[in-house]
């Protein structure tokens, strides 16, 4: 299986020695998520346990097996943030554009009028016609408003074509010690569990991913293995063989001078979910107001996501004239799934030449080493991270990397990666508000 590569010989701008440095400070901490593959879910790494879980696969199968004896035609995820953005990253990048899955699915996320009653006009009518819908509510806190909102919208409507049996109909994923968890035991809905210390965005390998995209069917056991390959690779003592600690040195060194923003420039449509996936990681991580000793420092690098090659026509005269704020992760896919060829057609090599007979690969490869040439004669930096293909298996390696990424990114900054304390605060005032 062949893995991700990033290559970061071409422009990084970083000379090698600042690299090593970066290597031996963080070795300490690259034996720390090693060590945490001792504790379980008792550490704050929690986390990078969850590819290893078989007891958890075994159980999300079971669940999954159980709930599609209800024959169900659609599923609705209600979540929002790290509770619903890898599983869309991975249902967009693995199912082929315009092709859904047989079952239907929604994601339910904020709560916009229009788009959540579209969706309870889709439900309205699977469960009309007969046929069982699934509600897989995910809320790790079990607090959240939107989250909250939506689900009791969409449980009664069930409730309404299912008067006697709908809370057969609801998977609830949640942690143990909140109120939703003892709202699903007294209403007699399946539940499953996120351990209490593993965050939002770092949930994807918990029940949070696994449970709806088992149920859509895909390949979670590849995925897995794809996401334990991730580890191997970012325990890597040597830095140039350990992509996670790689990207996170460069991240770290550029920040200091003056690249504020990471822009995730991505060379396939199917991928742009994954981008934003990574934006909120990066986003709630970094962005932080206290450093590890309290000090305030009001932190954080602007995570953006640029979708290759339409976003040349938008944001490229910005990004190769304006500041020089920005460090380039340039993301392509080496074997694409399929190969579209133009034909020959001489009255077109008059409008744009040598692009005859061409295919569709080649003239985007064309396009992305052009816009790498443009960064390097102007001094951008950036690295090439390039993906094999678009399989579960390298998903969910290139999502393990980049988790851990973040945490030695958190670990050089001297900030904690880990917590959110500024998302509660909005939280907080909406209550209030409400
Ligand atoms: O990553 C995070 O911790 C957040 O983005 C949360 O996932 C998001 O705020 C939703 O929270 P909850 O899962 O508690 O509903």
């Amino acid at each position: 299986m062949k893995n991700i590569t990033i290559d970061y010989t071409a422009s990084c701008l970083v000379p090698h020695a600042e690299l090593i440095a970066c290597q031996v400070q963080l070795e300490e901490e690259i034996d720390r998520i090693l060590n945490a593959r001792t504790y379980n879910y008792d550490t704050d790494y929690a986390s990078v346990n969850l590819p290893f879980d078989q007891h958890l696969v075994e159980k999300i199968k079971s669940t999954v097996k159980e709930k599609k004896s209800l024959q169900p035609t659609m599923i609705i995820v209600i979540g929002i943030g790290g509770s619903n953005l890898g599983t869309v990253a991975l249902y967009e990048a693995l199912y082929p554009t315009f092709q859904a899955s047989n079952i239907k699915v929604y994601f339910a996320d904020t709560v916009d009028t229009d788009y959540i009653s579209t969706i309870a006009h889709y439900a309205e009518n699977e469960l009309k016609s007969g046929h069982a819908i699934i509600l897989n509510v995910i809320s790790k806190s079990g607090t959240t408003t939107e989250t909250i909102a939506n689900f009791e919208f969409f449980l009664e409507i069930v409730k309404k074509h299912r008067p006697t049996n709908y809370h057969e109909c609801v998977v609830v994923t949640t942690d143990k010690h909140s109120a939703l968890w003892q709202l699903a035991q007294q209403e007699k809905f399946t539940h499953l569990e996120v351990p209490a210390l593993v965050g939002g965005r770092y949930s994807v390998f918990s029940a949070v991913g696994l449970f709806p995209l088992c149920f859509l069917d895909i390949d979670i056991d590849a995925l897995l293995s794809g996401a334990q390959s991730g580890f191997v690779m970012s325990a890597h003592k040597k830095i140039e063989n350990n992509p996670a600690a790689l990207s996170a040195a460069l991240l770290s060194v550029l920040y200091k001078r003056g690249c504020v923003i990471h822009d995730t420039f991505i060379f396939d449509n199917a991928l742009e979910g994954l981008g934003k996936w990574y934006r909120q990681l990066m986003a709630e991580s970094i962005g932080k107001a206290y450093d590890n000793k309290g000090n305030v420092i009001n932190t954080g690098i602007t995570p953006t996501v640029s979708i290759g090659s339409t976003d040349l026509h938008s944001v490229a005269q910005l990004y190769l004239a304006g500041p020089y704020n920005r460090f380039t992760t340039f993301v392509s896919v080496e074997k694409n799934k399929t190969d579209l060829k133009l034909p020959h057609n001489e009255a077109f090599e008059a409008l744009v030449a040598k692009i005859q007979g061409k295919s569709f690969a080649s003239i985007m490869n064309a396009i992305l080493e052009g816009t790498k040439k443009a960064y390097q004669n102007d001094e951008r930096p950036f690295v090439s991270l390039h993906l094999p293909e678009k399989s579960a298996y390298v998903l969910g390696q290139f999502m393990q990397i980049k988790m851990i990424e973040i945490m030695y990114l958190g670990f050089l900054m001297n900030i904690n990666p880990f917590d959110q304390p500024q998302v509660e605060l909005y939280k907080k005032e909406t209550r209030q508000l409400l």
